[in-house]
């Protein structure tokens, strides 16, 4: 279907207004040719608010952060840490290179005398019983092959280049008892690429070689999210004194404290640090739903989920925050190339590899974080959060232009931020204008 039959076909199905429908038609500064190539039955955008992060320092480098969220507060949290960590020498920064992991899971064919057979899954019991001399068989089949694999993983890139091959053992202990399988891990340098594209497409190719090779048979074969060998890591000092002094700097130590021991406080720890992370892996056109899955999988390496910072006072006294991440994120690649705004995103923080995003990411995450614990060990996060929200009520209360500024100061002033009372507030300014 064209745009217009879909519009036209939801709008008879949905029973939408002629509003509701150019609405949705509105496709930004994209061209509908553009977003219907990025997914499928496109109808229009769906658009969220950009706002610039300021004052951030990295590595000696000044940037600009374009962030695209909905929620108030993230922006002129990050924006403040980022200034009082610039006076503290800035945030330090490093990545590793981009080196994404692959999988391809290999089932043993089962050569037990339970069931010679040489399909898969026909024992009686349904479980691959091959025993341990036959995986170590395999297992050395593949490493004997390593480099004939990895020449053919290589054949599928231009610009990638498959680094090495690790394997695992694993046994099923789902309900369904499978039994014993190998995971075949390739390991590629994706450059300044996310990678994932290039990584399913090696892991697909080696896939017959090695089911040839082992008279195995693979089932899946694809990138791995949990990117443990791309890591980021990002530090910085923020002085005592532009913090409020000693007693927050131990209330904040208090807070991370609980985020490190309690998971329900973990949990809502890192969710502030994703605000920073995630609006800027949007900006910049980054899959961020693999951005969140890997990190919350390494907030829990040590088998507890933990705070993804670290907090603590150095021998000057002064507090210091890091951050450990994985960071799968690409320069060139993905919508980086197709998506106008998330170029000049990219343009606009001057960013030159994948590995300096990954390093504006993690300070965004580690600044977003400084905040909201600085907040929450002291007066509280609904003070300033309102402050800002009491915008976003003003218009739902209706208020236009200037007037969202009056509503909003008014409120604010008055210490009663609520949609009832910016109507209250809007309907007098009217009288009065109308009055004038
Ligand atoms: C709100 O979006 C994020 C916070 O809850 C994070 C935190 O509690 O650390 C303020």
């Amino acid at each position: 279907m064209s745009q217009d039959e879909r519009l036209n076909h939801i709008k008879t199905k949905a029973d939408l207004s002629n509003e509701e429908i150019e609405l949705l038609r509105n496709t930004g500064a994209l061209k509908f040719n553009t977003i219907n190539g990025m997914v499928e039955n496109a109808i229009g955008i769906f658009p969220l608010p950009i706002g610039i992060a300021t004052n951030f320092v990295i590595n000696s480098k000044e940037y600009l952060i374009p962030m695209a969220i909905e929620e108030p507060s993230v922006i002129a949290a990050a924006s403040n840490a980022a200034k009082i960590a610039s006076k503290g020498g800035g945030f330090i920064a490093h990545a590793d290179d981009s080196i994404m992991i692959g999988q391809v899971q290999l089932i043993p064919t089962v050569t037990t005398t339970a069931s010679r057979s040489s399909s898969l899954m026909t024992t009686n019991t349904n479980h691959n019983s091959s025993n341990k001399s036959e995986i170590d068989n395999i297992t050395n089949l593949i490493y004997n092959n390593r480099n004939k694999i990895i020449s053919l993983a290589n054949t599928k890139s231009n610009f990638a280049k498959c680094i090495d091959i690790k394997i695992k053992h694993v046994i099923d202990e789902s309900i369904n008892n499978l039994g014993q399988m190998i995971i075949v891990e390739i390991l590629v340098d994706t450059k300044d690429a996310m990678g994932a594209n290039v990584v399913n497409t090696m892991c697909e190719a080696i896939a017959p070689e090695i089911e040839s090779l082992t008279s195995g048979k693979v089932i899946l074969k694809i990138l791995s999210n949990y990117a443990t060998e791309r890591l980021v890591r990002c530090k910085a000092i923020f002085p005592r004194d532009l913090i409020g002094g000693e007693d927050i700097l131990k209330r904040i130590l208090f807070a991370y404290a609980m985020a490190y021991t309690d998971v329900h406080r973990a949990v809502t720890h890192n969710k502030g640090i994703m605000n920073g992370m995630d609006s800027v892996a949007t900006a910049t056109g980054q899959d961020f739903r693999a951005i969140e899955a890997g990190c919350h999988a390494y907030a829990c390496r040590d088998g507890h989920y933990r705070a993804l910072t670290k907090w603590y006072q150095d021998s000057n006294g002064d507090l210091v925050g890091e951050i450990e991440v994985p960071m799968a994120v690409g320069t060139v690649g993905g919508i980086t190339n197709s998506h106008p705004v998330v170029k000049t995103c990219l343009k606009l923080m001057n960013v030159s590899n994948a590995k300096e995003l990954a390093t504006i990411i993690a300070a965004s995450g580690l600044a977003q974080n400084f905040s909201a614990i600085r907040a929450l060990s002291d007066e509280g996060i609904q003070k300033g959060h309102m402050k800002l929200h009491s915008k976003n009520i003003a218009i739902i209360a209706g208020a236009t232009e200037e007037k969202i500024e009056l509503v909003s100061r008014k409120m604010v002033e008055e210490k009663n931020v609520s949609v009832s009372r910016a109507r209250e507030i809007l309907e007098t300014l009217n009288k009065t204008s109308n009055h004038c």
